[in-house]
């Protein structure tokens, strides 16, 4: 059902953990399910992504999108990290099963509200980002999975 690159970053979960002081920090939950994601990003004056972690209360799936989520963005350019979807995360692991799709959007969004984060706290805008919701369910209905 998993692949083995999901099975792997789910038993072995890369940059799990908080950065103290982090330049933007993003929650974001999904109501129907309850699972939880926070994200911490480590950005340098460059706009580079420096450091990443992540901590959830999610199910495995959600655990091994945002490791790989996480692997994706260090060392990227603002602009770049927005790329890192969640269909690109699900490629760089190999695929998920269809009714866990929905787990991988849980990493791109906290990573786009940490980002948001970093964009209010420095008075930036970012080119391209939206503000994010706190409940990625909202709305998902209409959306075809
Ligand atoms: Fe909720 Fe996977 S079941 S994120």
């Amino acid at each position: 059902m998993y692949s083995e690159k999901v099975m792997d970053h789910f038993q072995n979960p890369r940059n799990v953990g908080e950065i103290e002081n982090a330049s933007g920090v993003g929650t974001v939950g999904n109501a129907k399910c309850g699972d939880i994601m926070r994200m911490y990003l480590d950005i340098d004056e460059n706009g580079v992504i420096q450091d990443c972690k992540f901590k959830t209360f999610g199910c495995g799936a959600a655990v091994a999108t945002s490791s790989m989520a996480t692997e994706l963005v260090k060392g990227k350019t603002i602009q770049e990290a927005l790329l890192v979807t969640n269909k690109a995360v699900m490629e760089a692991l190999d695929g998920l099963p269809a009714v866990k799709v929905h787990c991988s959007l849980l990493a791109e969004e906290a990573i786009h509200a940490a980002l948001w984060d970093y964009a209010e706290k420095h008075g930036v805008k970012i080119e391209g980002l939206e503000k994010p919701k706190n409940d990625i369910s909202e709305g998902e209905e209409e959306e075809d999975y």
